[in-house]
């Protein structure tokens, strides 16, 4: 019984010790309820009176012994495991970071905030209007009466018969005059809509920002002088400006305007196609017509009016001759700005 005992011990300890020992299913094997050990030990009871302690206390011992060879491999094993770990999951911490890529504003975005903070310093508040909006707003109010051939340049999309995607900023001149007694000094920023094909020049949506100034004794000279102010924060302060006539209906007399060119200065380049001027709005006095429609007495007051395509003023900026590149997302192309 002793040498099967110092054979179990034996196996048990050269089980353990193999490579990729399973030491659950030894212990059960050796140790367990109907492991090798506890039938040796059951079968005990056929030991004289002396000799059965003396096989008890080997038996313990042998018990002792592969228990503490387990307890230890165990350990070993998990060790193992442990460093194995802490090889494969190392960071190394002096690797360079991935660079971030944040976001920054849309170049139109940034355009029309340099607008509107000129404007804001020469005390103008920003006024904002449904891009939905009523034939009346867009059309009839601003003088241009069903038939007009100025609905003609400024076709758009229409929800029904007296409701369209707006096709200019100018209906929320209405509808703030509507609502606000003079004096008045906003601008309006926002989204129009026209339909028009995509070109290099051309978007069915595009970016307008509208001005209105109404007070008593307000003239051409006010509207000059702001726009002066206006064109040389923008483009520089060599700017000139050149008023030339021209028609609105909601403006009379009115005035389409030109800045010198900030890039050649007027002698004529590729951005101001050789001409030295760049056209960059539309402007005039408010038309007593509209001034009337909106609830305000022309004999008393008087206005000028604005409007101007920010998207023609952002490509003239920065250079860009390609209005598509505005809204393709290409980051290449945003980023630059
Ligand atoms: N709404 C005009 C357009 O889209 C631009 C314009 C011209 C606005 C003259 C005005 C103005 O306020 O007075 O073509």
């Amino acid at each position: 019984m002793k040498e099967k005992l110092q054979k179990i011990k034996a196996d048990a300890l050269a089980a353990i010790n193999s490579d990729n020992a399973d030491l659950e299913q030894i212990r059960i094997q050796y140790l367990g309820k109907k492991g090798e050990l506890t039938s040796v030990l059951r079968g005990m009871g056929a030991l004289s009176a002396e000799e059965r302690p003396v096989v008890g206390q080997i038996a313990n011992e042998v018990r002792a012994e592969i228990e503490s060879a387990l307890k230890v491999k165990a350990e070993a094993k998990k060790d193992q495991e442990l460093q194995k770990r802490l090889i494969s999951e190392k960071i190394d911490v002096t690797l360079p970071s991935k660079a971030a890529t944040p976001g920054k504003l849309h170049p139109l975005v940034q355009v029309q905030r340099t607008i509107e903070d000129i404007f804001i310093g020469m005390g103008f508040s920003i006024a904002e209007g449904p891009e939905v909006e009523y034939d009346y707003y867009n059309f009839q109010a601003l003088n241009i009466p069903e038939n007009h051939p100025a609905r003609d340049t400024q076709d758009t999309f229409y929800i029904t018969d007296n409701i369209l995607l707006r096709s200019q900023t100018s209906p929320v001149q209405v509808r703030t005059m509507e609502h606000q007694k003079p004096p008045i000094r906003v601008i309006s920023p926002g989204r129009v809509y026209r339909s028009d094909a995509v070109d290099a020049t051309h978007s069915p949506l595009f970016h307008q920002v509208e001005g209105l100034v109404v007070d008593k004794g307000i003239t051409m000279g006010d509207l000059k002088g702001m726009l002066e102010t206006f064109a040389k924060t923008l483009f520089g302060n060599d700017t000139r400006l050149r008023f030339r006539p021209h028609h609105f209906p909601f403006t009379e007399p009115s005035a389409e305007v030109d800045v010198s060119c900030f890039v050649c200065g007027g002698k004529g380049c590729r951005v101001c196609k050789n001409e030295g001027w760049i056209e960059i709005l539309g402007s005039g006095m408010v038309h007593p017509f509209v001034l009337s429609n909106c609830g305000i007495d022309p004999e008393e007051y008087s206005g000028f009016a604005f409007g101007m395509g920010v998207e023609r003023i952002a490509m003239k900026y920065y250079g860009i001759d390609d209005m598509r590149l505005l809204y393709e997302n290409d980051t290449r192309f945003l980023e630059q700005f």
